[in-house]
C-alpha cells in the first residue's frame, strides 16, 4: 500500500521540524487527544494541503477525540497515514463515511462539499467547510472566531442535530484578522485589499507545480503549465479565479461579500485586487482602511499588538516587515507599514500590509478553532 507523499512546504514533513505549541505540548506532556468521551471527527480531503494542516493543527492543539476517520476520492483509498503514532488507512468518502461521526472538517472543493456536506448534516454531523460551497447561504454561519463567535451561537455538540459552518475564504480570514479590531475601535467606512498570494492557496498541486517550473525555467525549458494557463515562476498574474461580468475574479467578490457577512455591515465598501504571485506558502495582503471615526496610527499599532492572533512586526528604523516566510507555519497573523493614509484628511486613513499562513489561519487552523467552541 503506498504511504501518502507531500511537498517539503507542506505540514507532515514539516511537522518533523517545526515545534509544536509549548503552552499546549510541553516535551513531557502525555498527549490527551484519544479520549472515549470525546467526539468522533472524519477530515474530508485529508490528502490534500488543507487536510494535511488539519491533522498538524490537530495535534498541535491537542483536540480531544474518541476516533478520527481519514478521507479522500478512491485515487487515495488505501493509502497510509501515520498520525499521532497511530496508522490509518486513507478511505473513499462516500454517503456512509458520517455515521457516527460528531464533527467533519471538510476540504475537498466546493463540488465535494455540496453533494456531501449536506449528506452529513442529515446524519447528524456538525460539518465545519473550508469550501465556497455555503458561505453566503443565509443560515450557515461565517464565522472567524476572533472577529464573529456569536454567529454560531446555538450549534452544539451532543445534541443530535447536525450542521453547517462555513470557514470564509483565506483572503478575507487573513484581511480581517487585522482590519476587525481597527473597525471596532473606528469603524470601517470604505476598504481596498491588494493581494499577494501563494501557490498553497490554490493546492498541493499547485506547489507542485511552481517548484518544477523553477527548475524548468532555471534550466532553459520551457515551464510546465498544467495547473495554471501561463508560467508563475518568476512572473505573478491576476488571480486565477473566474473573471465575472463585473470585472472583478471571484476572489475578490468574495472579499466583498464576506467581509460584509461576517461584520455583518451591508453597508461597508470594499474593492479588492488579487494577484497570485511566486510565494510557495503564505498570503499578503497590502489593506487600506477608510474610517468613519479618527484613527491615529500610534493607537492603531496599539490596538493591533493587543489583538488575539495578530503580531505586529514593525520596524521602521531597519525597514522590516511582515513576509510570508516569516509566517509560513506559524498560526498568527503579522501585520506592519502601519501608517496614516496621507491622501485622506486627519486620522480618518490607514494603510497597513498583512501577511497570514492561508492554509493555516486562513483555512484550517479557524477550521479547528471552530470545532473547538462546540467542545
Ligand atoms: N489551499 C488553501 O490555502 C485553501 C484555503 C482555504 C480553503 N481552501 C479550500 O479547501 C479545499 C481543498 O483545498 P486544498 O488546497 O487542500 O486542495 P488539494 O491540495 O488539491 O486537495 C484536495 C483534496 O480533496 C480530495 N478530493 C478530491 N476529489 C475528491 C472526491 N471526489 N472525494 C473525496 N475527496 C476528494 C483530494 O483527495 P485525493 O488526494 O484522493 O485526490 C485531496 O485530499 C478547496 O475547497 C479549497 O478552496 C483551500
Amino acid at each position: 500500500m503506498a504511504a501518502v507523499t507531500h511537498h517539503p512546504f507542506l505540514s507532515s514533513k514539516l511537522r518533523l521540524t517545526t515545534k509544536p505549541n509549548p503552552s499546549r505540548i510541553g516535551p513531557t506532556a502525555v498527549r490527551m487527544s484519544l479520549q472515549e468521551t470525546a467526539p468522533s471527527l472524519a477530515v474530508v480531503g485529508v490528502t490534500g494541503a488543507v487536510g494535511q494542516e488539519f491533522l498538524s493543527v490537530l495535534s498541535d492543539r491537542d483536540f480531544p477525540f474518541r476516533s478520527i476517520k481519514m478521507l479522500a476520492s478512491k485515487r487515495s483509498s488505501g493509502k497510509q497515514l501515520t498520525f499521532q503514532g497511530r496508522d490509518y488507512t486513507v478511505e473513499e468518502l462516500t454517503a456512509d463515511s458520517f455515521d457516527g461521526v460528531d464533527i467533519a472538517l471538510f476540504s475537498a472543493g466546493g463540488s465535494i462539499s455540496k453533494e456531501f456536506g449536506p449528506v452529513a448534516v442529515e446524519r447528524g454531523t456538525i460539518v465545519v467547510d473550508n469550501s465556497s460551497a455555503f458561505r453566503m447561504e443565509e443560515k450557515v454561519p461565517l464565522v472567524i472566531p476572533e472577529v464573529n463567535p456569536e454567529a454560531m451561537d446555538g450549534i452544539k455538540l451532543g445534541t443530535g442535530k447536525g450542521a453547517l459552518i462555513a470557514n470564509p475564504n483565506c483572503s478575507t480570514i487573513i484581511c480581517l484578522m487585522a482590519a476587525t479590531p481597527l473597525h471596532r475601535r473606528a469603524k470601517v467606512q470604505r476598504m481596498v485589499v491588494s493581494t499577494y498570494q501563494a501557490a498553497s492557496g490554490a493546492g498541493a498541486a499547485a506547489m507542485e507545480e511552481l517548484e518544477l517550473q523553477t527548475r524548468e525555467v532555471l534550466e532553459g525549458k520551457s515551464p510546465t503549465c498544467q495547473i495554471f494557463k501561463q508560467q508563475y515562476a518568476f512572473n505573478l498574474f491576476s488571480h486565477d479565479a473566474p473573471v465575472l461580468s463585473n470585472g472583478y475574479n471571484e476572489e475578490e467578490m468574495k472579499l466583498v461579500k464576506e467581509t460584509r457577512k461576517i461584520w455583518n455591515d451591508k453597508n461597508v465598501k470594499v474593492t479588492a485586487t488579487c494577484i497570485r504571485v511566486p510565494v510557495m506558502r503564505a498570503h499578503a495582503e497590502s489593506v487600506n482602511l477608510q474610517f468613519e471615526n479618527p484613527l491615529d496610527e500610534d493607537t492603531a499599532r496599539n490596538i493591533l499588538k493587543n489583538a488575539p492572533g495578530v503580531v505586529v512586526i514593525d520596524d521602521r528604523a531597519s525597514n522590516l516587515f511582515p513576509t510570508p516566510l516569516e509566517v509560513s507555519n506559524k498560526d498568527d497573523v503579522a501585520v506592519g507599514r502601519i501608517r496614516r493614509d496621507v491622501s485622506q484628511e486627519g486620522n480618518h486613513g490607514l494603510e497597513i500590509f498583512v501577511c497570514g499562513d492561508q492554509i493555516r489561519k486562513g483555512a484550517a487552523l479557524n477550521a479547528v478553532q471552530i470545532a473547538e467552541m462546540l467542545l
